[in-house]
């Protein structure tokens, strides 16, 4: 298995680079596409191991996909003939659980297996089967696999229980096409719900309210053809922000969005670092003793939990102690052991984890345990004194598109080696 080597010196980090589009709206979109026969042109995917994974699913499922560049696919679901998708297929990511939404919402049914666990703690999925429920269909999981059959999908309000981000975007799925009127209230209000909703509307979709906490969905019958372009990644891109800002770099990304990363840029500009916002551009200029600041993540407008374990990272380096409170998963502390090897000073308590800053990192073979701790102990290794070898990179190739290469370009030293 393939790991990478990074070579440490805190040397800063400098140029420009493009963000490439946001996984986590990717990976809800491409299963949308098989909810009409029409054509589907979707643009700006990233080139990542989770979108590779959902076109050979759809391909399994009799849908003709073709790749006319890098980041464009076109779909075609006229074909499409099947709703279960294999254990060995699905396991590959999490967000096959879209495959439901959409099934139900163009066939009424779907088999597919239980989404694989996951290194952030327990991941249930009980809200989208709520929904799922709510809008008349039966579902059952037995023997790992969810079994879902609707004869009609109706419109039926759903107070979801807590802000999911996936119930959200899946009960959408199949409400697009149910009878009727359909509420989702306390709903997840992530950038890349808007831009599903956006991408289900231009098919001929009615859905108001994406982004807020109320969404509402009046069905159709009928979905049409649509050319779409995802939006850019937040999350990729706050992850090089942090980078930049952690080896005291100046780095220009391209293509970002830029309310979609104002927690970023907040908690950033709190620390002492330099963030210069502009159209679709932003410049990250770090300083050398970056201020210690307590972090609390929480569904967006709230800072990124996806983000926590690269702004720990960065409190290593900052000036005092920080406390980072993770609220949205139980379990997402895991990357904390392997930082403490490279010589972190970080205390967990629940929920709670203090980071003791002005911490010299040293190089140390680390294992991801999730594709944003990988990238966490990218950065690390970056700042640590000698080499890091990450094992399990396939983590960070499922949702980083040419990490190695766009962080080499900007004077980072990273090679992959067998
Ligand atoms: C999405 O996961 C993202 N994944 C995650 O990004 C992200 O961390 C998460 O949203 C939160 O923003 C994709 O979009 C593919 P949730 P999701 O449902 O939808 C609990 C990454 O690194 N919950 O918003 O699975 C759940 O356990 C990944 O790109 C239930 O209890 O997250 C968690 O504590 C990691 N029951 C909380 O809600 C449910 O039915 C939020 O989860 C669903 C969720």
């Amino acid at each position: 298995m393939a790991k990478l080597l990074i070579a440490g010196g805190r040397h800063p980090l400098q140029g420009t680079i493009k963000i490439s589009g946001a996984k986590n709206a990717a990976v809800a979109i491409i299963p949308a596409a098989i909810l009409t026969s029409a054509p589907v042109r979707i643009e700006n995917l990233p080139e990542i191991n989770d979108i590779q994974a959902l076109v050979e699913i759809l391909e399994f499922l009799g849908v003709h996909a073709q790749w006319e560049s890098p980041s464009t696919l076109s779909v075609d679901a006229s074909t499409l003939d099947k709703w279960e998708p294999p254990y060995e297929l699905v396991k590959k990511l999490r967000a096959s659980y879209y495959l439901i939404g959409a099934l139900v919402g163009r066939f009424g049914r779907a088999e597919v297996p239980v989404p694989g666990g996951c290194d952030l703690g327990p991941r249930p999925i009980d809200q989208h089967i709520k929904g799922l429920t709510a809008l008349g269909a039966k579902v059952e999981v037995e023997h790992g696999i969810i079994k879902v059959e609707a004869k009609k999908l109706i419109g039926a309000n759903i107070y979801l229980d807590i802000v999911s981000v996936g119930a959200t975007i899946n009960i959408m799925l199949a409400a697009v096409r149910a009878k009727g009127k359909t509420v989702i209230e306390n709903a997840a209000k992530e950038p890349e719900i808007v831009d599903v909703a956006n991408f289900l509307n231009a098919m001929g979709a009615q859905i108001r309210g994406a982004g807020t906490d109320v969404i509402k969905i009046t069905g159709v019958s009928e979905l049409g053809p649509v050319n779409h372009s995802v939006i850019p990644d937040r999350i990729e891109a706050g992850t090089y922000m942090i980078a930049a800002a952690a080896t005291a770099g100046n780095v220009l990304l391209c293509d970002v969005i830029p309310k979609h990363i104002d927690p970023i840029v907040a908690k950033l500009r709190e620390m002492g670092v330099t963030v210069d916002v502009a159209d679709d551009q932003v410049r990250v200029i770090g300083c050398h003793l970056p201020q210690a600041v307590d972090i609390k993540t929480f569904p967006y407008p709230g800072f990124p939990t996806d983000l926590q374990s690269l702004a720990m990272v960065l409190l290593t380096q900052a000036n005092g102690s920080s406390i980072i409170t993770e609220n949205v998963f139980e379990g997402r502390f895991k990357h904390v052991d392997e930082l403490k090897r490279m010589g972190a000073r970080i205390k967990v308590e629940g929920r709670t984890a203090i980071i003791e800053g002005c911490s010299q990192l040293s190089g140390a073979p680390v294992r991801a345990t999730d594709l944003r701790a990988g990238a966490a102990f990218v950065v690390a290794g970056m700042l640590a004194e000698g080499e890091t070898v990450i094992s399990d990179i396939g983590h960070i190739y499922r949702g980083y598109e040419k990490i190695c290469s766009k962080l080499n370009s900007l004077g980072a030293n990273i090679t992959e080696i067998d």
